[in-house]
């Protein structure tokens, strides 16, 4: 019954087969019946992999990831994804690689998706990532640039879904205006719900995004409110979120941080002002007494291991989506 429905689902999508390459750079490209349709077949997918169903989908396809920065959840999730699905993914670190000897991007570009299926970039500059795109034949997914993290916020959205949370979602987010941020703009303006942010003055969100998001939420009705007080933004949230204050290449910035963001830690003080059955959501890796305190990272609100593990479910729905959208 299951693997029927599965199918139609499969079917249903190839309707809308594209004469181009679809890449998943960002959200901004993604309508909200598209992200929708891509949780829904990550959460038919999860479901055939814990009922120990096969489902080789991606049969001996190759995904080159390409990672000019640190990662455990993406390299993991988009390897054994791969694997689970019927490929192979190759980890190519620019240490090792040509690119990072200088090499051009449009001609590691032809280069890699002549030989591979399908291809994720983890880089600093999302222009790095779309002149790969644009000289890519396969598709290219962003898995984190500066300015993005889409992949992180597919899952965080299907594991809201699991739990729930989707229906009448007021999401807090409390910290830096960073690529996480940025990700969270695009969700619920593209899918209609209503998001605070808080943000340390000199540390909001990159104006040309929220302008973007914003003329988003005009069509969706999101309701998007941005502000330099962390109580404000959190008070009845159904969702309180959070993440690093030190992006990856910001490290010498630490010590500045720190003392900028005091009072922006989500602590339980901070949690009790949300809805009481609020649940706390972060991509990881988080630094406990920093930017949220142990014990609600450790605590009964906190999904962040179950969200960690729909990493893998969330990212091979996206790939089976967009080999089924070339
Ligand atoms: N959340 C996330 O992207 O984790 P990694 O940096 O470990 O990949
Ligand atoms: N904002 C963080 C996210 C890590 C997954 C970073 O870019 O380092």
């Amino acid at each position: 019954m299951f693997e029927t429905q599965l199918k139609v689902l499969l079917l249903a999508f190839k309707i809308d087969v594209g004469k181009h390459v679809r890449h998943f750079l960002t959200l901004k490209d993604y309508a909200k019946e598209e992200i929708l349709e891509i949780l829904e077949l990550g959460l038919a997918i999860k479901k055939e992999q814990k009922s120990k169903i096969p489902h080789p989908y991606l049969m001996g396809q190759t995904l080159a990831m390409i990672f000019e920065k640190s990662s455990t959840r993406t390299r993991v999730s988009f390897e054994a994804g791969m694997y689970q699905l019927g490929g192979h993914a190759l980890f190519l670190s620019n240490r090792d690689i040509h690119l990072g000897r200088g090499e051009p991007v449009k001609d590691t570009a032809r280069v890699i998706s002549s030989m591979c299926d399908m291809v994720m970039i983890r880089t600093y500059a999302q222009s790095m990532l779309e002149e790969f795109a644009a000289h890519s034949k396969v598709p290219v997914i962003n898995g984190l640039t500066d300015s993005y993290h889409p992949v992180q916020l597919l899952t965080d959205y299907m594991t809201m879904m699991e739990h729930g949370k989707d229906q009448n979602a007021v999401v807090a987010y409390i910290g830096d205006g960073n690529n996480m941020t940025h990700s969270w703009l695009m969700l619920a303006s593209k899918l209609g719900f209503e998001l605070r942010i808080a943000t340390p003055v000199g540390y909001e969100c990159d104006p040309a995004i929220v302008a973007d998001a914003m003329e988003f939420a005009r069509i969706s009705g999101a309701k998007i409110t941005i502000t330099n007080d962390p109580k404000e933004a959190v008070q009845g949230a159904t969702v309180v979120t959070t993440d690093t204050w030190i992006s990856m290449g910001q490290e010498e910035e630490k010590a500045q941080r720190i003392l900028d963001f005091k009072g922006y830690i989500v602590d339980e003080a901070l949690m009790k002002r949300a809805d009481s059955e609020a649940i706390f959501l972060h991509c990881l890796p988080a630094y406990r007494d920093v930017e949220v305190s142990e014990t609600v990272l450790e605590g009964g609100q906190s999904l962040i291991f179950e969200e960690a593990e729909n990493r893998l479910h969330a990212q091979k729905g996206l790939m089976v989506w967009l080999d089924k959208h070339r």
